[in-house]
């Protein structure tokens, strides 16, 4: 388990010394090292540095030149332009150090120096109400960002912030106390699985339904409904025993969705809204006692020079309500408080719709006010755009209501199983069905991830799943296309030949192979998993020019060549599959 020097850096290493080698001044200058059509890289520094010692840029260029030590790295430099220097990477260079990365278990990954502990709040659906595509997009990041984070060391606790607290729950245990056997069901009824999830769904639907007509109709009702939430807020044992019963009904709902999903929650990650009720009350009081927050009409606020809404007046965070009722807010401020205190959190993230910005900029100025949040901690909303439908408005049923996610998942299966079912005949049904849930939801979670997370995106199934163009169906496709290349090569085994010269394909191919690790880093400082995808989509086609342009296993160049090309194969394959689970993606071996 090393982690493997890529050549930009070690390039950038040699061209940093020779800068200070010809101008001793420039010690630790950056030398502006990018990759380059022209050669493998450009570094751009000298410009700069010409301009800061009022030296002939050209001039200082070949000096610069004249200090780079002659080793086996760099093969050859030369000056262009105004003072440019071109770059080209030795071919056995490329080779070795791809050997290295092939050597290592993590692709010469390192992990962090100094890991820290980070919490991410994300796929967080809502108690008793169906998923919809705005949930999609949270887990989805959400698992991607998790995945990475962990792959480089990182201590990281997930939190699902589900919405289990809430008046709506007054309305929903009254209804079930006066209809004790609405949520009944067979005793030998399986308790996991997407039939049960689909059940326990309908019921709470239909309970749902019934009870917001009564609420709305009867007001005897809905006094009894606020006496009952009277109940909840108060820890009623049996209200709360009620109340379970829907979180419970709902898990069942949430797990045959996420199963579905292919994205594994925990049980002990849930921790909705209700499980900061208890510091409510303790949250309310030190804001107010330190002045952070004050009542205004009754209400407890937290005001804030620059938010004001369109009438000029001041736009309040409302932490608690004039009746006394504590919102979103209390319970967010409370879960940041167990975050730093009791979980020891340096980073809090989280993956919520861009539509909640004010929101979380309010809590975290307030967070940061009372002192919850002090400066060793990081905290980020990673705020993602919204799924529109073809006409280029949130994504709606006709009639203005959200889709269901399940049916979304169903169909993108349906489309991925007709591609499938013509891609490969000698498939069995089952076969097709296994692939067909990899292909459809990849299909699903990669067009989400490729995205970049602040914009809106269309949810187009027949662009998700195609075959060409950037979608994971064509990176899913290039893997298994290696892969069996690799079932083919009979006794040939993928080993690297240092001593061999590179065709063009090859060279392109070795130098992204050997950017993995920089790219997992830079996703890791900016927690933008689209990196990742548009990565991994340029190697995939970087594969594509070097398969039609390099045989490998009829190469020509005797057995070394067909060695060293089967060894670019795997090392493409387990970048790619690395990369692709790192996004939560199958890579099927076959399709
Ligand atoms: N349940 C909320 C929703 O469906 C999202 C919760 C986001 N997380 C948070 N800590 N507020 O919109």
């Amino acid at each position: 388990m090393a982690s493997v020097p890529s050549l930009s850096a070690s390039i950038q290493q040699r061209v940093s010394a020779a800068l200070a080698a010809a101008v001793p001044s420039a010690a630790g200058a950056d030398p502006l090292l990018r990759r380059s059509d022209r050669a493998d890289f450009q570094a751009n520094g000298v410009l700069g540095l010409a301009k800061r010692n009022k030296a002939n840029p050209r001039e200082l260029a070949t000096q610069v030149v004249g200090a780079l030590p002659a080793d086996d790295l760099i093969a050859d430099v030369e000056v262009s332009g105004p003072g440019f220097l071109n770059i080209t990477v030795a071919d056995a260079a490329i080779t070795s150090t791809l050997a290295a990365r092939a050597a290592d278990d993590r692709l010469g990954v390192p992990r962090a120096q100094t890991p820290g502990i980070t919490v991410v709040d994300y796929a967080q659906p809502n108690v008793a109400k169906e998923m919809h595509v705005g949930h999609l997009r949270s887990s989805v990041i959400g698992d991607a960002i998790v995945k990475i984070l962990e792959f480089g060391g990182e201590t990281v606790i997930r939190r699902h912030h589900i919405g289990d607290w809430g008046t709506q729950f007054g309305m929903l245990i009254q209804y079930l106390i006066e209809h004790p056997h609405e949520l009944d069901h067979a005793a030998d009824e399986a308790q996991a699985g997407e039939e049960a999830g689909e059940e326990a769904m309908s019921r709470l639907n239909r309970l749902y339904k019934a009870s917001r007509t009564l609420f709305d109709s009867d007001p005897e009702f809905r006094d009894r409904a606020r006496r009952r939430v009277v109940d909840l807020q108060a820890g009623d044992p049996e209200t709360l025993q009620l109340w379970q019963k829907f979180v419970d009904e709902s898990k069942i709902y949430f797990y045959s969705v996420y199963d579905k999903l292919d994205i594994e929650i925990r049980d002990a990650d849930i921790v909705g809204e209700s499980a900061y009720n208890d510091m409510l009350v303790e949250t309310c009081k030190l804001l107010e006692e330190s002045g952070v927050a004050v009542r205004s009409n009754g209400a407890l606020c937290v005001f804030f020079d620059d938010i004001k809404g369109k009438d000029g007046e001041p736009v309040p965070l409302i932490v608690q309500k004039a009746d006394g009722g504590f919102g979103y807010a209390a319970t967010d401020l409370s879960a940041i408080r167990n975050r730093v205190a009791d979980l020891h959190a340096d980073t809090l993230l989280y993956v919520v719709d861009a539509r909640q910005a004010l929101h979380f900029r309010m809590v975290f100025e307030t967070a940061r006010r009372a002192g919850w949040l002090t400066e060793d901690v990081t905290v980020k909303h990673l705020p993602f755009g919204t799924v529109l439908g073809k006409d280029g408005k949130p994504f709606k049923t006709r009639e203005g209501e959200s889709f269901r996610l399940v049916d979304l998942l169903d169909e993108a299966v349906d489309r991925a199983a007709a591609v499938v079912r013509e891609k490969s005949q000698d498939l069995t049904e089952a076969e097709i069905a296994e692939r067909a849930a990899e292909v459809g939801i990849g299909a699903i979670k990669y067009a989400d991830l490729s995205t970049s997370l602040g914009r809106d995106y269309v949810f187009d199934l027949d662009r998700m799943v195609s075959l060409s163009g950037d979608t994971s169906v064509y990176l899913q496709y290039a893997y298994a296309r290696i892969r069996s290349i690799l079932r083919k090569a009979g006794d040939a085994r993928p080993v690297a030949h240092a001593e061999l010269p590179l065709a063009p394909a090859e060279r392109q191919l070795g130098l992204l192979l050997d950017e993995f690790a920089e790219t997992i880093a830079q996703v890791t400082e900016v927690y933008e998993p689209h990196r990742l995808a548009s990565y991994l989509y340029a190697l995939a086609s970087a594969y594509t020019t070097f398969y039609d342009q390099c045989p490998v296993l009829k190469a020509e160049g005797g057995p070394a060549m067909v060695e060293n090309r089967l060894f670019l194969c795997d090392l493409t394959a387990r970048t790619l599959h690395r990369g692709m689970s790192l996004l939560g993606i199958r890579t099927p071996e076959r399709l």
